[in-house]
């Protein structure tokens, strides 16, 4: 089996970089294989264009976004791997998921009800620089959303792996325990 796992973060030595890399790390272990979309190493364009939009009706997609497309046809996992950046993920992974996530390929209306088109495996791995507060759903705010794209969408979702209170003079202890879990989701991805 396979997994395509979307990253989105500019710093090589960021947490979600160290994250990802054990993600893939257990995959590996498991006998599993993994591909990494490194969103911004690759210089992914999150941009929709007017002829691209205009293109969405008629079931058009750019090469570019077919590209993309195929990546996830040849998996059976998908895997988003990113910081929450004022409530919500790196607009570059934002605008992979508006462009490449296209009626047709990804969901499609049939009778009058949206069928989900993908039929992955899918887990999200969050890096979240507040901690869960009493006082406010954080969870909910920052996750749903991007949750309800890949239900929307017909993939079996895992529970999210949302690391809590991550910052640079973030406590170690709790930073290797999230690297350890990373690995462990990797390993258990497929089980
Ligand atoms: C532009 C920006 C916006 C951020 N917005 C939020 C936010 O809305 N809520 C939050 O809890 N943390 C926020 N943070 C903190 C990041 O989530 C945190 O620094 C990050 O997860 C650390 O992981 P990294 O080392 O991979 O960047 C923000 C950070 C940046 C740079």
């Amino acid at each position: 089996m396979r997994v395509l796992i979307v990253t989105a973060h500019p710093q090589r030595d960021s947490f979600t970089q160290a994250l990802t890399e054990q993600f893939i790390a257990g995959v590996a272990s498991s006998g599993h294989e993994a591909e990494i979309a490194d969103l911004y190493g690759e210089g992914f364009n999150p941009l929709v264009s007017i002829p691209e939009m205009n293109g969405w009706q008629k079931g058009l997609v750019l090469p570019e976004i077919h590209a993309e497309q195929e990546r996830i046809r040849s998996c059976d996992g998908l895997v988003l791997s990113y910081p929450v950046w004022w409530s919500t993920p790196p607009a570059i992974l934002t605008g992979w998921l508006q462009r490449v996530l296209t009626q047709g390929f990804a969901f499609m209306h049939v009778d009058g009800r949206t069928e989900g088109q993908l039929k992955l495996r899918a887990q999200m791995l969050v890096n979240i620089g507040s901690r869960q507060r009493q006082d406010i759903d954080l969870a909910t705010l920052y996750l749903e959303p991007i949750l309800g794209v890949l239900r929307y969408c017909g993939m079996d979702i895992l529970p999210t792996q949302a690391n809590w209170g991550v910052y640079p003079q973030a406590d170690r202890a709790a930073l290797q325990s999230y690297v350890e879990q990373a690995f462990e989701n990797g390993k258990r991805f497929f089980a």
